[in-house]
């Protein structure tokens, strides 16, 4: 990407946050006044409590606008944007789904109702600290997190005493990740249910709110645990890289981006002692890439821990796009296609050279929810699988 070509990606975004109340607005509001005012007398006086369920919402986009638009400003100035969001390109839709999609994903990683979707974290680093049980030497243990979100699992595993990397590609998660790690030393409330109107239960289970923190947030981040683990450097403990996973961390043969820092892949090779796929191989057009990649980057002595459905986010994704073959041949390919059985995937990373050191069975699963309410009437359940491998 060129320079300008990112100054319009970063502000597009900014301006999904700072503006978000207006697209809630015009998503939420707007088509229920339509509505009520189409409706004849005898049916409004149906729904008494209709105008004043719409005031709510109206005051809950508040309430997430002072959110979202304190995210913008504090976070521009990191990125080097000035804090003018008038100057700022303007964000699309989808920029603003993705801000939709990212206050439920706050709530999973960082909200008060979202322990129980935590558990899957717990049960990465408790099979992490099985492996490593003096937390004294952990700051000697170099773990990477691909696809790692809003940083909740790196902030744990850096809490755990581990040296970690989160890694993510996408500027929505990492605007907000960079705001929870840094910046959220005080609870902030968020309505993140608002956006769903099918299988409500109660009005008031749309418009409750969820509170975000992080605790070790700030500048002053982790000096309780510096007390308890004085020899333990925490504060130097976490890092994040943006960009894509394949292109950071894989074999020069992946890179599809000519400008990718090639000293930085470089640095990589055999560089983790352990890296945590949480909800991720499922993001792959080619699966086999990210194996390369976790082969790549991972010690020999090293363990992959995964956790997370196969849900292949590529499926429905017609696009084509041309490749070059390491014969020189020019061949056109495209994102689906590579959806993968759990018992081809299993096969191929074993022909891969990994061995499964631990795996649930069917029956053993974790099943949980996603980033979604759980007081829906319905939800969509994920089956997760969970292994550790070897190489
Ligand atoms: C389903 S989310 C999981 C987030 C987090 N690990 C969790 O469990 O809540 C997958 C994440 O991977 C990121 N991602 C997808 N493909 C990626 C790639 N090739 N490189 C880096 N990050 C990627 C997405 O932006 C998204 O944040």
């Amino acid at each position: 990407m060129d320079d300008i070509e990112e100054y319009k990606a970063l502000t597009s975004v900014f301006s999904a946050y700072y503006h978000f109340h207006q697209w809630e607005y015009d998503q939420l509001i707007k088509p229920r006044g339509i509505k009520y005012n189409s409706l004849p007398p005898d049916e409004q006086r149906l729904l008494p409590w209709y105008t004043q369920h719409t005031e709510s919402l109206k005051q809950a986009i508040n309430t997430n606008k002072q959110f979202t638009q304190f995210v913008a400003l504090t976070i521009c100035k990191q990125f080097g944007i000035e804090e003018s969001p008038s100057s700022w390109y303007e964000a699309g839709h989808d920029d603003f789904d993705k801000v939709r999609s990212i206050l439920l994903q706050l709530k999973r990683e960082w909200g008060d109702e979202g322990e129980h979707e935590r558990l899957v974290f717990e049960r990465m680093i408790c099979e992490l600290n099985h492996k490593y049980p003096d937390f004294s030497a952990r700051q000697h243990v170099n773990v990477l997190l691909p696809g790692c979100g809003l940083g909740r699992l790196v902030f744990e595993v850096v809490r755990n005493g581990y040296r970690a990397q989160g890694n993510e590609f996408s500027y929505h998660m990492l605007i907000m990740a960079n705001f929870m790690l840094n910046f959220c030393s005080h609870p902030f409330q968020i309505h993140p249910y608002l956006h769903k109107f099918s299988n409500v239960c109660n009005r008031a289970d749309q418009l409750r709110s969820v509170v975000i923190l992080n605790h070790a947030g700030g500048t002053n981040g982790f000096e309780q645990l510096m007390l308890a683990h004085p020899d333990v450097p925490f504060m130097e403990l976490m890092s994040m890289a943006a960009g894509s996973f394949t292109d950071l961390y894989g074999p020069d043969s992946l890179t599809t981006n000519s400008t990718s820092p090639n000293e930085f892949r470089a640095t990589n090779k055999a560089h983790f002692e352990a890296v945590l796929t949480c909800f991720f191989l499922d993001t792959a057009s080619n699966i086999i890439e990210y194996l390369k990649t976790i082969a790549y980057c991972l010690k020999k002595s090293g363990i992959w821990i995964n956790l997370g459905p196969l849900l292949w986010h590529f499926e429905n994704d017609f696009n084509t796009s041309h490749i070059t073959l390491p014969s020189g041949e020019q061949v056109p390919t495209i994102m689906k296609g590579l959806e993968l059985s759990r018992a081809d995937l299993i096969q191929l990373i074993e022909d891969m050279g990994f061995q499964f050191e631990k795996m649930d069975t069917h029956e053993q699963r974790t099943v949980t929810i996603y980033a979604a309410d759980p007081r829906l009437l319905s939800n969509f359940t994920y089956h997760c699988e969970f292994w550790i491998c070897s190489q």
